[in-house]
C-alpha cells in the first residue's frame, strides 16, 4: 500500500524542497522515503517509493502531479491512432532510476524487512490514460472498451507487455514480491472483468508465476470480482474495507491463497479504543490461518496521525503473537 507521504513530517520537509517526479527520479531521495516509513512504524516490509503512473512516460505519455489535483495526463489515449503509436517502455533505461532505489534500498534493509516492489495493473493505467487523470464513472475508457474493442486491446496488450518487463525487472534489482494495484477495477461488472481485463493482467501473473516470485494483487471495491481477480493471478489477493476480511477470503479461496487487508485508512483518525478493536476483529477474523497480511485497505491519508499507525503496528505483531495460544 502507499504508507509514505504526507502525514509523515520527515516526508514533508524533503516534500517541500522538491517536486514529486524529482523525488520518485532520485534513488537517495526515493531510498530515503521508501525508509521513513520502517524506521517510524516497525513495520514487516518496504514497498519502494516510486508510483503506478511513472512507466507510462516511456510509453509516450506525459504526466504531471499537480498540486491539489492528483495526477494529470496531457496527452491522453482516445484514438487507434493514439494507441499504436504509443511505445513499450524499456525498463533499465525508461525506469533505470527505479531500479538504482531498489537497489539502494536492499542494501539498507535488516533480512527480516522485505522489500516489495510493484506496478499499476493494465485496467487502472488504461483508465488514467483515457481519462487524463482520475475519475468518477470511468466513462471514457468504458466507451473505448466498449464501442473500440481493438484499440482497447492494443493499449491493454502493450501495458500488459511494458509492466511484466518491468515488474521482472524490478526483481532482478532487488525487489522480493510485486504487487499490482489494480485500484479502480471495482467499477466494472464481473462480466466486463471477465471479458476485457482477466486476459490482460494473467499474462502478468503468469509471467511472476514460472519465475517462483510471490504476488499481491490489490484492487477496491472489488467484493464480488475477488473470485475472478484470483483466478486471474497472485498468491495474496487484497480487499477494502468493504467485505468481511473472513468473507472475502471465503470468496477468494482458503486453498492456497492468502489475504491482505483490510483497515479502513479512515479508522486511523478516530480514537485509539476504536482503531484498536477493528483491528482485533481483522486479527480474529483472520484466525492465524497462514497467509493473512494485515495492512489498511488502502493508502495511507494525509493527516493521519504517526502516533496511532505506529501503536497499530505494535498492537498486531503483540496481539498476532499470542493468538490461538
Ligand atoms: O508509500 C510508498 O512509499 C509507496 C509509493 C507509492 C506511491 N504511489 C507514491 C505516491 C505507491 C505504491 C503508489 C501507487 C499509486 N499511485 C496508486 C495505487 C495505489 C492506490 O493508492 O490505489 C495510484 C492509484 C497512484 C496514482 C496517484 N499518485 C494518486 C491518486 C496520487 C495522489 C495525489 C494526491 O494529491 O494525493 C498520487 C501521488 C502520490 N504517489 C503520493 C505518493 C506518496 C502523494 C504525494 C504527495 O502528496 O506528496
Amino acid at each position: 500500500m502507499r504508507q509514505a507521504g504526507r502525514y509523515m513530517a520527515e516526508y514533508r520537509r524533503l516534500r517541500e524542497k522538491y517536486g514529486l517526479l524529482q523525488m520518485f527520479k532520485t534513488p537517495e531521495i526515493a531510498a530515503e522515503v521508501t525508509l521513513q516509513p520502517v524506521k517510524a512504524l516497525d513495520v514487516d516490509a518496504a514497498i519502494i517509493f516510486a508510483d503506478i503512473l511513472l512507466p507510462l512516460e516511456g510509453m509516450g505519455i506525459t504526466i504531471e502531479f499537480a498540486e491539489g489535483e492528483g495526477p494529470v495526463i496531457h496527452n491522453p489515449v482516445r484514438t487507434r491512432k493514439d494507441a499504436e503509436s504509443l511505445r513499450a517502455a524499456q525498463p533499465e533505461e525508461d525506469l533505470g532510476y527505479v531500479m538504482e532505489s531498489l537497489a539502494l534500498v536492499s542494501a539498507e534493509l535488516a533480512d527480516e524487512v522485505a522489500l516489495i516492489g510493484f506496478a499499476g495493473a493494465p485496467f487502472t493505467l488504461a483508465s488514467y490514460m483515457i481519462e487524463g487523470g482520475s475519475s468518477r464513472n470511468y466513462l471514457l475508457t468504458k466507451k473505448i472498451m466498449y464501442e473500440d474493442r481493438e484499440t482497447w486491446d492494443i493499449l491493454m496488450d502493450k501495458l500488459s507487455r511494458t509492466l511484466t518487463a518491468y515488474v521482472l525487472a524490478q526483481v532482478r534489482s532487488g525487489a522480493q514480491v510485486i504487487q499490482i494495484f489494480d485500484s479502480w477495477v471495482g467499477c466494472l461488472s464481473p462480466a466486463d472483468y471477465m471479458e476485457y481485463v482477466l486476459p490482460h493482467v494473467a499474462g502478468i501473473f503468469g509471467a511472476l508465476k514460472a519465475r517462483g516470485i510471490p504476488s499481491i494483487h490489490f484492487g477496491t471495491g472489488t467484493a464480488d470480482l475477488l473470485p475472478l481477480m484470483r483466478a486471474a493471478g497472485g498468491d495474496i489477493i487484497g480487499v477494502d474495507w468493504r467485505t468481511f476480511l473472513d468473507d472475502a477470503w471465503a470468496r477468494v479461496g482458503t486453498a492456497g491463497a492468502g489475504i491482505q487487508g483490510n483497515l479502513d485508512p479512515v479508522i486511523l483518525m478516530a480514537p485509539w479504543p476504536l482503531v484498536k478493536s477493528r483491528a482485533k476483529d481483522i486479527l480474529d477474523r483472520a484466525a492465524s490461518r497462514p497467509g493473512h497480511i494485515f495492512n489498511l485497505g488502502h493508502g495511507i491519508l494525509p493527516g493521519t496521525p504517526v502516533d496511532i499507525v505506529r501503536s497499530l503496528a505494535h498492537f498486531v505483531h503483540e496481539y498476532s503473537s499470542v493468538q490461538g495460544k
